[in-house]
C-alpha cells in the first residue's frame, strides 16, 4: 500500500469544518519516576485530559470535528444518551453551550444515577435538558426516538455516541489530528515516534490513531485497552474498529485496507464490568499519582493504565521500547466513586 505524506494528511484535515473548543496542543509529559518504578521502557503521557473545556478529555478534541460538521449542516440540537457518569455527555453539554446549540442528554438510571456527583453534577451546569431513561433501556433506541420526535417538530437534530455513524467517524478523524500533533511534539524533542501507543478506547480514539499510523506507514503499535466488553451495548469489536479506521481514512479522501487482525484492543482489563472499579486499575492509579502527580479515573483511563502496567510487569515490552500513554481524561468520575478510595 502506498503511504500518505504528512502534508497531505494535514491538508485533508484542514479542509474539514471544525469548531475550536480544545486547548491544543495538549502537553506531552515524560514520566521519569513512573518509568523507574516499573523498570521498563521510557513512558510519556500525552495529556488529552488537559483539553481544557469542562475538565477536558478526549471528547473535546472529537467534538471539534463532530460539532464543526453539525454546524455546517444546520444542526440546531444535539442528542446523547449513555451511562449517568458519561464523560462525553459532560463535554458535549459544555461544547453545545459554547456553540449555542441545544443539548438533550438521556442518562441511564444506573448505579451512579441517584448520587448526583462528578459528571452528572457538571452537565446540569451547562443548561442541557436531562431526560433520564431506565437502566435497561437501549440508549441507542432512545436517542433515535428522540431525534425522530425533534425532526417531526421541525428541528435539525444530530445524535452522538453509540449508533451515530458519522459522529463516530469524525471522532476518529480528530485522533488522526492528535497523532500528527504527537509526532510534531516528539520531533521537537528530538525523539522518535513511540514503539507502543497505549490508549483507553472503545473505538473512535484508537481507530483514529491507528488510521494515522497506517496511512503514514509508521511502525507504531497501537495498544487499545477497552473499558467494556461484549456485554455492553456500546462495545465495538476489532472488526468494527477496523471498519472505523477505513471510514476515517475514507472521510479524509484516502483508501486504507485494514482488517481486524491489525487491531490490538484488549478487553482483559475490564474487571468485573464496565463502570466497576478494578483492583488493578486502582493500584495503577495510586502508582501514577504517587510517582508523577497525575490522576486517572476508575472507569476509563485507570483501566487503560492497568493494561500498560500489566504488560510491563509481564515482560511484554522491552526496556529499549518507548511508550506513550494517551490520557483520555474522565477525571470528574473520581468524585462519584469516592467510596472506593482508601482514606
Ligand atoms: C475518559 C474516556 N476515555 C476513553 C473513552 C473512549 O473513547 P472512544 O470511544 O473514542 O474510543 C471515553 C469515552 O467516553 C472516555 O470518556
Amino acid at each position: 500500500m502506498s503511504h500518505v505524506s504528512r502534508a497531505n494528511l494535514e491538508g485533508a484535515l484542514a479542509l474539514l469544518p471544525r469548531a475550536r473548543l480544545a486547548h491544543l496542543p495538549t502537553p506531552l509529559d515524560f514520566c521519569p519516576r513512573l518509568t523507574e518504578a516499573l523498570g521498563g521502557p521510557r513512558i510519556w503521557f500525552k495529556r488529552d485530559d488537559c483539553t481544557g473545556l469542562a475538565f477536558g478529555g478526549n471528547k473535546v478534541r472529537q467534538h471539534e470535528y463532530i460539532l464543526g460538521d453539525a454546524l455546517s449542516r444546520g444542526v440546531d440540537v444535539v442528542v446523547q444518551g449513555a451511562a449517568s457518569q458519561s464523560n462525553q455527555s459532560r463535554q458535549l453539554a459544555a461544547a453545545a453551550a459554547r456553540l449555542g446549540l441545544d443539548c438533550i442528554l438521556m442518562p441511564r438510571k444506573d448505579a451512579h444515577f441517584e448520587h448526583v456527583q462528578g459528571n452528572q453534577l457538571i452537565v446540569r451546569r451547562f443548561g442541557a435538558t436531562v431526560i433520564p431513561i431506565d437502566a435497561n433501556t437501549s440508549a441507542k433506541q432512545a436517542k433515535q426516538d428522540m431525534a425522530a420526535r425533534l425532526e417531526a417538530e421541525g428541528r435539525r437534530p444530530m445524535i452522538l455516541g453509540m449508533g451515530a455513524e458519522r459522529a463516530l467517524t469524525l471522532a476518529s478523524v480528530a485522533y488522526v489530528g492528535a497523532y500528527l500533533e504527537l509526532w510534531a511534539q516528539l520531533e521537537a524533542l528530538d525523539e522518535p515516534m513511540p514503539t507502543h501507543l497505549y490508549v483507553t478506547s472503545q473505538v473512535s480514539t484508537q481507530a483514529g490513531l491507528q488510521a494515522a499510523a497506517e496511512l503514514l506507514g509508521h511502525n507504531v503499535k497501537i495498544c487499545g485497552i477497552n473499558p467494556m466488553d461484549a456485554r455492553n451495548e456500546a462495545y465495538e469489536s476489532p472488526d468494527e474498529i477496523a471498519a472505523r479506521c477505513r471510514a476515517a481514512a475514507d472521510l479524509l479522501g484516502f483508501r486504507l485496507a485494514i482488517d481486524a487482525e491489525r487491531i490490538n484492543n484488549s478487553t482483559d482489563f475490564v474487571g468485573d464490568d464496565y463502570g466497576k472499579p478494578s483492583a488493578a486499575a486502582q493500584e495503577a492509579a495510586e502508582l501514577l499519582a504517587r510517582t508523577e502527580g497525575i490522576l486517572v479515573d476508575p472507569v476509563y483511563s485507570g483501566k487503560g493504565l492497568s493494561g500498560l502496567v500489566s504488560d510491563i510487569k509481564a515482560g511484554s515490552l522491552r526496556k529499549s521500547d518507548r511508550v506513550v500513554f494517551l490520557h483520555t481524561g474522565g477525571l470528574p468520575a473520581i468524585f462519584s466513586y469516592s467510596s472506593q478510595y482508601p482514606l
